[in-house]
């Protein structure tokens, strides 16, 4: 037993526009009513495209509804010539708690180093945004070496210079279990994640690694999930697709039920 608030955060991509999202948050509001999350015990967190934030962020505060946003990636820079970028500053300006750092999709279609998604986690803790700091194994990472050590190797270059009082999140998505409907099992995922709990107290120190969250993402459905939060090192999900469903959404907090 361990003092860590689980926490299940839907990533929804690049799904849903800004009034499709008004319409979800209103529904999943109501489906998960006198749940467990409205007593604090499970957080529950949406990240929608950058179009919905503002959106999202006037429902909840209006309605005040217990969920907490974020986005689904930021600028390292601050402010300036960045054209098509989004600074840390402006989410926070719109009360966005969170930001998704170094996704897969990002590092593969954006060509996103461990350098640049180490730069965008200090650009988020500077803006007062929780990190949520995305690594993990392809499937000829898998082969060639193992399941942790290139998601140890990401994380261990993205926690570079970070204050060891940073609130962050780690998310562990293993690239191969992402959308395939494969998801890693319980132990695979206990395993990688005990050895990002390790990286953790090796840069940042005991303390942090105690308190830090660490998430599972990949192909992560009502029908699993209660099997990831047994495991000890395990303290949410980062779910994809299943997002994206309201009531699927829904079953995924209340796993416990
Ligand atoms: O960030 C969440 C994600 O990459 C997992 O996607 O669709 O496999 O749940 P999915």
């Amino acid at each position: 037993v361990n003092s860590r608030t689980p926490l299940i955060a839907g990533n929804w991509k690049m799904n849903l526009d800004h009034l499709q999202a008004v319409a979800f948050v209103q529904k999943l509001h109501w489906t998960l009513k006198d749940a467990k999350h409205e007593d604090g015990t499970v957080e529950v967190a949406i990240f929608p495209p950058f179009t919905d934030l503002r959106s999202v962020q006037t429902l909840i505060d209006a309605d005040k509804i217990p969920f907490a946003f974020g986005a689904q990636d930021l600028s390292q820079h601050d402010s300036g010539a960045y054209t098509g970028e989004i600074s840390g500053a402006f989410l926070a300006k719109l009360d966005a708690s969170y930001v998704i750092i170094g996704h897969s999709e990002r590092r593969e279609y954006h060509a996103e180093s461990d350098e640049i998604v180490a730069a965008k986690t200090k650009a988020a803790i500077t803006h007062g945004l929780v990190p949520v700091i995305c690594v993990g194994e392809t499937a000829e990472d898998l082969e060639k070496f193992g399941a942790s050590a290139v998601p140890a190797g990401q994380l261990e270059t993205a926690l570079q210079g970070l204050d060891a009082k940073a609130d962050i999140v780690i998310a562990y998505e293993p690239v191969w279990a992402i959308g395939s409907g494969q998801a890693a099992t319980p132990q695979q995922a206990q395993d990688v994640c005990a050895v990002l709990r390790g990286v953790i107290a090796k840069v940042l120190g005991d303390e942090a690694a105690a308190r830090t969250r660490i998430l599972y993402g990949g192909s992560v459905k009502s029908a699993n999930i209660a099997g990831f939060m047994r495991e000890p090192d395990v303290d949410g999900a980062l779910v994809g697709g299943a997002s994206l469903v309201v009531d699927e959404f829904a079953a995924i907090v209340r796993y416990q039920k």
